[in-house]
C-alpha cells in the first residue's frame, strides 16, 4: 500500500482544494485562484505538483487551474466532456497512476455533465460537488440533472465501502452545509438526509426543494473557468 498524504486547504470561503502525494510529487485538486498559498506549501517539502485538476466547471469561484499551470508547468485534467475552450487532458473513467498513487476517475454527473470524482488508493475519494457531508451537490445553477446525480451516488459513490473517507469540495456555513471537513462512505450512507430513500422517483423530489440562494455571479464564474472570458473581463452584476 502506498503512503498517502492528503493535505485538505480549505479557503474561508468554504471551497477546498486538496494537495494528495505520497512523495514529493502531488497533485493538486480544485484550486483556487490565489495559487500562491498551493504553490508554497508543496515546495516548503522540496515537493512539486505535477498535475491540475478540476473535478467539474466550478459556478462559485474562480479556478486556478490555468495559473498553476503556468508557475508548474504541469497538465491539467478534466472529463472528457468538460466544455471548457483552453487546453487541457481529457479524463476517462479508469485508473491513472500519478505522484505515486493510483488514482481512480470516477464519472460523478448531476451537479455538472463533466463531475469526476477521485477515488485514492481505495481510501480516499475526492467528491467535489457530488457528495458532501450530510448534503449532495445542488442541481440548480444551470447545468444539473438530479437523474443523473441519482446514479453517480447510488450506482457509483455509495458501491465504495464504508471506511473509504469523503473529502468534499466544499464545507461549512458559506455552504449552507455541514462545518465537517470530512466523512466517510458509511457515516453518508446512515446520515445523508438526501441518501435516506433509495428510490429514484424520491431523490428526485427531493432535489427540486429547499435550494439556498444562489451563488452571487455564478453564470461569470462559469464563463471565466470555461475560457470564455478573463477574470478581469467579467461582468459581476448581481446573480
Ligand atoms: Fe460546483
Amino acid at each position: 500500500m502506498n503512503r498517502l498524504v492528503t493535505r485538505q486547504m480549505i479557503a474561508d470561503s468554504g471551497c477546498s482544494s486538496y494537495l494528495i502525494g505520497s512523495g514529493k510529487e502531488f497533485v493538486l485538486v480544485d484550486p483556487l485562484i490565489d495559487v500562491e498559498r498551493f504553490m508554497k506549501s508543496v515546495q516548503l517539502d522540496g515537493g512539486k505538483i505535477i498535475g491540475v485538476f478540476d473535478t467539474h466547471v466550478h459556478a462559485d469561484h474562480f479556478s486556478g487551474s490555468r495559473e498553476i499551470q503556468k508557475l508548474a508547468g504541469c497538465p491539467i485534467y478534466m472529463h472528457e466532456s468538460s466544455p471548457v475552450k483552453f487546453p487541457f487532458t481529457r479524463l476517462e473513467e479508469k485508473q491513472y497512476n500519478m505522484a505515486g498513487l493510483k488514482i481512480q476517475v470516477l464519472h460523478t454527473p448531476g451537479h455538472a455533465p463533466e463531475h469526476v470524482s477521485l477515488l485514492v488508493e481505495d481510501r480516499v475519494v475526492l467528491t467535489g460537488d457530488t457528495l458532501l457531508v450530510r448534503d449532495v451537490g445542488r442541481v440548480d445553477l444551470g447545468r444539473g440533472d438530479a437523474n443523473q446525480l441519482y446514479d453517480s451516488l447510488f450506482s457509483k459513490l455509495l458501491k465504495l465501502p464504508d471506511n473509504v473517507e469523503v473529502f468534499p469540495g466544499h464545507v461549512g456555513k458559506a455552504h449552507f452545509v455541514a462545518g465537517d471537513t470530512s466523512s466517510t462512505i458509511g457515516a453518508e450512507r446512515r446520515t445523508n438526509p438526501a441518501l435516506q430513500s433509495k428510490a429514484r422517483e424520491d431523490f428526485i423530489q427531493y432535489m427540486t426543494e429547499g435550494w439556498p440562494p444562489k451563488p452571487a455571479h455564478y453564470e461569470q464564474y462559469i464563463k471565466v473557468n470555461c475560457g470564455l472570458t478573463e477574470v478581469g473581463e467579467a461582468q459581476f452584476q448581481r446573480a
